[in-house]
């Protein structure tokens, strides 16, 4: 039985560690502050990146809307919430959070 229990723990740690690192923040996002307002799969002050992903699905403009907003911040696509913008941010930086979120 104690046997039983303890193989199960052990799976279903494994299985949180797998679902945590799917879903981790790229360095990029930590290094910018991205994540003290977004979350992967969740809405936290800003709106979850798996829902921006949704929302542009199929919008051929998605990838300068989103380089513009995470540069030069803005409100109004999803509520009267700012965001910030980041004027240090670098254009490959910008890039690969874009092409990051966009792939969720
Ligand atoms: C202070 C909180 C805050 C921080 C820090 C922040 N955001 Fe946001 N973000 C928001 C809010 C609020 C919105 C919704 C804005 C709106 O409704 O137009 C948003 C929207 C977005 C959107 C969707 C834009 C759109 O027009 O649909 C993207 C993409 C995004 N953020 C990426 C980032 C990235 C990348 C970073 C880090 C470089 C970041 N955010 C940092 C609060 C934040």
């Amino acid at each position: 039985m104690k046997a039983i229990i303890v193989s199960m723990v052990a799976a279903s740690s494994l299985f949180m560690a797998c679902i945590s690192m799917a879903a981790d923040m790229p360095e990029v996002a930590k290094k910018f502050g991205c994540t003290n307002c977004h979350k992967i799969d969740k809405k936290l002050v800003g709106p979850g990146w798996k829902d921006i992903s949704d929302k542009y699905k199929g919008d051929a403009e998605a990838e300068a809307k989103l380089s513009t907003k995470i540069v030069k911040g803005g409100s109004g696509v999803w509520g009267p919430i700012p965001m910030p913008g980041n004027a240090k941010i670098s254009d490959p930086e910008v890039k690969e959070l874009v092409t990051f979120i966009l792939g969720l």
